[in-house]
């Protein structure tokens, strides 16, 4: 196992850029499993490189069928919307109801550099965003829903 240490908070690399991938070498992929062991061991269904301290495009996903590697991911496809609950391993212990896509399409090259299609609805479609987000400097605090639906979506929620 190899665990990295997760960057949180106003850890000031969470805001910066991660650079394209260009070498598909054993470097990258001890940094994939890796970052497949912290995101297990922290409960997460995604991790980015960048939030274990290494400014690659680089990301892993896992909504519960599998785990999902990803290198130089790009949205290439993005329709509905989904209002729902997000956090994240680098802001611990908070959360915040974001807008996000329901389907997006995502492109992105394996460990070994080879082209691969992923396609996400509701949860993983939302977690692509994020960790997508992630590679660009953004967190899910950037994507709040506007105050109006979140109070709608509480009033929904209490007259259940
Ligand atoms: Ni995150």
């Amino acid at each position: 196992m190899g665990l990295r240490n997760i960057r949180v908070n106003d850890d000031p690399i969470l805001k910066k850029k991660s650079r394209t991938v260009e070498s598909f070498d054993e470097r990258l992929h001890t940094l994939i499993d890796d970052m497949k062991d912290t995101m297990y061991n922290a409960e997460g269904c995604g991790l980015a490189a960048v939030q274990v301290g290494v400014l690659k495009r680089v990301i892993v996903v896992d909504t519960g069928d599998g785990a999902i590697e990803l290198v130089n991911p790009e949205i290439i496809f993005a329709e509905g919307e989904q209002y729902e609950t997000e956090g994240c391993l680098s802001l611990p212990g908070k959360s915040g109801i974001t807008k996000r896509p329901m389907t997006v399409k995502v492109k992105a090259q394996d460990r070994n550099g080879k082209w691969c299609q992923y396609k996400g609805e509701g949860l993983k479609a939302r977690a692509f965003c994020h960790e997508i987000d992630h590679l660009d400097g953004h967190l899910y605090t950037e994507r709040l829903a506007p105050e109006e639906i979140i109070k709608q979506i509480k009033q929904e929620i209490e007259t259940d």
